[in-house]
């Protein structure tokens, strides 16, 4: 019988399918962003780094995310007007050496019939990326922007290792697949190996581990507060953990069984990321999939989510509060697959439509005239532009002005 890894790469999972929706409609705005802010410098060049490539393909002829990446750059490429980027760059390494020249063919097969795909630089090696922490860690530095995807299976992550990688380097977006499912099943067992496998995960020492298993904290807490831990000096203004289902006899599962992580200094690249988790939401096949208690379920802490009431709870607690920290508190916490609707996501969008209505209401003001709508004027209104930049965003302060009773 075949397990569970050898099997992935046969029919792509619906799972799957979400985690490459989100990498490619975020890879795509990134960019497209890097593009922009590309424009000052001579040579500027994007490199996407794919720490545990697989095929490339799976078997039923979908893409694998080196391929996915493969067609965002290339069609950067044949799109984009301005074309600021003198190089594009993939670096794909893959540990199996069948999966890797597989992948090798795949990408051969590609650059064959691809003239625009061929002018993209492929570099793809077999291993295991630890090994090659240094070459890559030069490609980045040379590299103006860029991004790191790290898809590993189960619990076959460093995180100091992977920390490493982006320490030094600004613009670079990140995005990691925890497997939540596979950590909590480690984390509750109480042998040495898997307590140091929890350790190496997370970049934690034993004595946080073992205080966190002798606490009452159901193991899912337990991996949350792991995940805020092990990234919480990093230095990206948007931490952004998002919840995926698992598939089960080809059916999207509705328990969070998966985060996906997307760590970036950009609101365009977060703004993307949120947008595409909203959309899929909003669809029919997995709504009509939730009959499922939600992972968050019992915590109060995470029982959500109105965004309305959320932002009034948030601006409640502070004297005064930049659309910039507001935004970051929203980011920090983890959004449960289930419990939120697509329209209380706080993409930019669904942001300002609910700050809009708290400014209306008189629940909220903002303490300055910046970036206030100044056609309405009977009602305080946001612009569009405050959402367009930090610095925008850190402009608009916010007061919380509604009944304390609420
Ligand atoms: C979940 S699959 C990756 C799927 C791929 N990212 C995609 O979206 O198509 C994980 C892959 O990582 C490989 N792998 C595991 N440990 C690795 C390591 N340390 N370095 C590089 N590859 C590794 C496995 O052989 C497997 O093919």
């Amino acid at each position: 019988m075949k397990n569970i890894e050898s099997k992935h790469f046969e029919i792509q999972n619906k799972h799957t399918e979400l985690k490459h929706n989100l990498l490619q409609n975020t890879l795509n705005t990134a960019v497209g962003i890097a593009n922009h802010f590309a424009g000052q410098i001579p040579s500027a060049t994007y490199t996407f780094v794919d720490l545990f490539a697989g095929k490339g393909m799976f078997d039923d002829g979908t893409k694998g995310s080196p391929v996915i990446a493969l067609d965002v750059l290339s069609n950067y490429l044949k799109s984009s007007l301005i074309k600021n980027f003198k190089q594009l760059k993939i670096i794909a390494i893959e540990k199996d050496e069948n999966n890797q020249s597989e992948l090798e063919q795949n990408i051969e097969n590609i650059m064959k019939s691809d003239d625009v795909a061929n002018q993209i630089l492929f570099l793809t090696t077999n291993g295991d990326w630890q090994h090659y922490s240094s070459t890559i860690k030069s490609h980045l530095k040379t590299s103006n922007s860029g991004f790191i995807f790290a898809d590993p299976f189960s619990t076959q992550l460093n995180m100091q290792n992977l920390k490493s990688l982006f320490k030094n380097v600004k613009y670079h977006d990140v995005l990691i697949l925890i497997n939540n499912n596979a950590l909590e099943r480690v984390l509750g067992l109480s042998d040495a190996k898997s307590l140091n496998t929890i350790c190496e995960y997370f970049d934690v020492d034993k004595d946080f581990v073992l205080k966190l298993k002798e606490s009452n904290l159901s193991n899912a807490a337990a991996i949350r507060h792991l995940i805020k831990k092990s990234l919480e000096n990093v230095d990206k203004d948007y931490v952004i953990n998002i919840a995926l289902p698992r598939t089960r006899n080809g059916k999207i599962e509705n328990g969070d069984r998966f985060y996906l992580c997307l760590l970036t200094g950009s609101v365009g690249v977060s703004d993307a990321y949120l947008k595409t988790y909203a959309e899929i939401k909003g669809n029919k096949e997995i709504q009509n999939n939730n009959g499922q208690t939600s992972l968050f379920q019992g915590n109060v802490e995470y029982e959500y989510f109105n965004l309305c009431e959320t932002i009034k709870a948030i601006t409640k607690r502070n004297e005064i509060i930049s659309l910039y920290e507001l935004i970051s508190i929203l980011y920090d916490d983890f959004f449960s697959w289930k419990n939120a609707n697509s329209k209380e996501i706080p993409t930019s969008i669904n942001l300002r439509t609910s700050l809009n209505i708290l400014l209306e209401n008189k629940e909220l003001d903002v303490s300055s005239n910046d970036f206030i709508d100044k056609r309405c004027k009977l009602k305080k209104k946001l612009t569009t532009e405050a959402f367009s930049s930090k610095s925008n965003l850190s402009k608009v302060n916010l007061v919380y002005t509604g009944s304390s009773f609420h």
